[in-house]
């Protein structure tokens, strides 16, 4: 996606990590507030592509509802002839009540992917699964450690390509995790 200004001021990374508490810097001559401005602008313009993309009414994803929240913006930049934003991935920690293998109730607050999106004409290249990885490296995290909201029939064939991830245990709310999950929960007595 195009801008009318240079998104590299506002995105100084290939992938730039975006929360209430971590604004890109400023770069000079930049205000503060254009520098927002600029980022609501670009998050605005993904989330409403990416709500689109899966059906949804209303936006997942807006500048105000990140900034309102703890939760963590991964935004990918690609520079071709003109540098655009390519794709969002956006993360954040839950308290939910997830059933394991056996059917017994545990109390987790995992990392939960909340909405991720590759522009329509970039998608299947890859960009995706660097976007993603960035945000494991970055969180420490590993693919099967993390619960997903309602993860379209794409996403679930991408983590099932890239992370082999396939057996995922159903839960009663909208969150899907895979078997591995429960790995480092204790047996119950
Ligand atoms: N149909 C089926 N699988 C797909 C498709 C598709 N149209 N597009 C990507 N995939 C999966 C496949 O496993 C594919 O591998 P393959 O081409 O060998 O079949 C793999 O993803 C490709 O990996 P990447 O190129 O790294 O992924 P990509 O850049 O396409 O990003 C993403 C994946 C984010 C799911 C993208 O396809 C997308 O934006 N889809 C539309 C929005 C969406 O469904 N987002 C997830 C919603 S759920 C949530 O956010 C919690």
């Amino acid at each position: 996606m195009e801008f009318a200004f240079d998104v590299r001021g506002v995105l100084p990374d290939a992938v730039t990590r975006v929360s209430r508490d971590q604004l890109p810097g400023l770069r000079n001559n930049q205000s503060r507030d254009e520098r927002s401005q600029q980022l609501a602008t670009i998050v605005h313009k993904l989330g409403a592509a990416s709500s689109k993309a899966q059906g949804l009414r209303v936006a997942v994803t807006t500048y105000q509802k990140l900034m309102a929240s703890s939760h963590t913006l991964y935004l990918l930049r690609d520079d071709g002839e003109l540098p655009v934003v390519v794709g969002l991935l956006k993360v954040g920690r839950k308290k939910l009540f997830l059933q394991d293998l056996l059917g017994v109730q545990r109390e987790t607050e995992p990392m939960c992917v909340l909405d991720f999106y590759i522009h329509e004409t970039r998608q299947r290249a890859g960009l995706g699964r660097r976007l993603f990885q960035t945000m494991l490296d970055i969180e420490g995290l590993k693919a099967a450690e993390l619960a997903i909201d309602r993860p379209s029939t794409k996403f679930l064939s991408f983590l099932r390509k890239h992370y082999g991830l396939h057996l995922h245990v159903k839960q009663g709310n909208n969150f899907v995790v895979f078997s591995q999950f429960f790995q480092n929960f204790s047996r119950p007595n």
